[in-house]
């Protein structure tokens, strides 16, 4: 693996709702430089037993990752939450979008808590619940919502899943995102698909055989989204402007590039991707789906990985006899992934060790009603 020479660049999120989330910043938080920490962690851990379940999605740092108890992608996650009926508290190492869905997919006595809660997701926040009232509003005037069907992609607020909850629609992950589509359509002639547009429109065009005119971007910023009538009625895709800022730093000339540096190298992309990266790569999937290929890939191949570095790193660590490198030059973590690190971990649970839940993420039980009917939709949806 060459990233660790290149220089650091970790990416800022762009607007900030952290006030929304009530962000705490804990004076009590133990000194990153403390020697004991990982043993503190081990400890704490080992005295909250079966009361404690922890979860890490594979972006997490590798100080952290190595307490998960279920380690998997948004999907994998969200049905393991739902898994360990017996633990008191869920400790969600990944971001709040997750630990959200975790709330709303277990019991209510278990208790979901996300280490720091500035831990948020920049696409997520990209598509606000007053927007997306905006917009079923526009389809509403053009005579369209009653044959559209709303998608959220995982990666949203709970607002907003319940809102797909409420109208007829569903979520969807990275890794069922072609059967949550092809159910949409059985549904309804169109999709409103958010926040990712990536995903959205390479899910379509890909995997279910539409044509770049089929889709549309619908702009929250714009009035009716910057799109009239008849764009509207054209569309069968009709797709959020929002993006994923990690994935969407990777660009055309970096496929060119590492294809030109690395001869045979497959690359190997997450459909976050923007679409010119996705028709370029070898092969496109969810992260758990980039694990297993390079897994499974021969000794002496080669790799180039367009996803978040922590998990890029973590499989060049793992296979030392193959070549695994990062898609771009530039280094780049999911900067709100890596707010989770070891010192919020350690004080998440030696504070659940002392009785005192901090940091937990709890749905109100309404907006929890409707996000669950959208997710079990989604868990519904019949495997590959
Ligand atoms: P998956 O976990 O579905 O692969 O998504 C990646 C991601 O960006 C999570 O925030
Ligand atoms: Fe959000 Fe992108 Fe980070 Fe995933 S990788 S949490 S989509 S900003």
């Amino acid at each position: 693996m060459t990233t660790t020479d290149l220089p650091l660049l970790v990416l800022g999120r762009g607007a900030d709702p952290d006030a929304e989330r009530g962000v705490q910043c804990s004076g009590e938080l133990p000194a990153p430089s403390d020697p004991d920490l990982v043993e503190r962690a081990r400890s704490a851990k080992a005295r909250l037993g079966d009361s404690l379940f922890v979860l890490g999605h594979h972006y997490q740092r590798e100080e952290v990752i190595r307490f998960a108890d279920v380690t998997g992608d948004s999907f994998k996650l969200a049905r393991e939450a739902a898994a360990r009926p017996e633990a008191a508290y869920i400790v969600f190492c990944g971001v709040h979008f997750m630990a959200e869905s975790a709330d709303i997919l277990t019991a209510d006595h278990q208790q979901v808590v996300l280490p720091d809660l500035a831990a948020g997701c920049s696409m997520a926040d990209m598509a606000r619940i007053t927007q997306v009232e905006d917009a079923w509003d526009v389809l509403t005037d053009a005579g369209l919502a009653d044959v559209t069907v709303p998608i959220t992609y995982m990666n949203s607020s709970a607002d907003i899943k319940a809102f797909c909850g409420r109208n007829g629609g569903a979520v969807c992950t990275s890794s069922n995102a072609r059967r949550a589509l092809g159910w949409a359509f059985e549904q309804g002639e169109k999709v409103l698909f958010f926040p990712d547009q990536h995903l959205g429109r390479n899910t379509a065009v890909r995997e279910l055989g539409m044509s770049l005119d089929d889709c549309v971007v619908y702009d929250p910023r714009l009035p009716d989204g910057g799109l009239s009538h008849e764009q509207l009625r054209n569309a069968r895709m009709i797709l959020w402007r929002g993006h994923c800022s990690v994935h969407g730093r990777f660009s055309a000339e970096c496929v060119d590039d590492v294809r030109a540096r690395i001869p045979g190298v497959q690359v190997l992309v997450h459909p976050e991707c923007t679409h010119e990266v996705v028709t370029r790569a070898d092969l496109i999937g969810s992260t758990e789906f980039i694990i297993k290929t390079i897994d499974s890939a021969p000794a002496g191949s080669a790799w180039a990985v367009g996803t978040e570095l922590n998990l890029v790193q973590r499989l060049a660590d793992r296979h030392p006899d193959k070549t695994v490198v990062f898609l771009d030059k530039t280094v780049c973590f999911c900067s709100t992934m890596n707010r989770i690190d070891l010192p919020h971990f350690v004080w998440a649970l030696e504070n659940l060790v002392d009785g005192r839940v901090v940091n937990r993420i709890q749905v109100d039980t309404d907006t929890e009603h409707w996000a669950k009917v959208a997710l079990d939709r989604m868990l519904a949806l019949p495997g590959d």
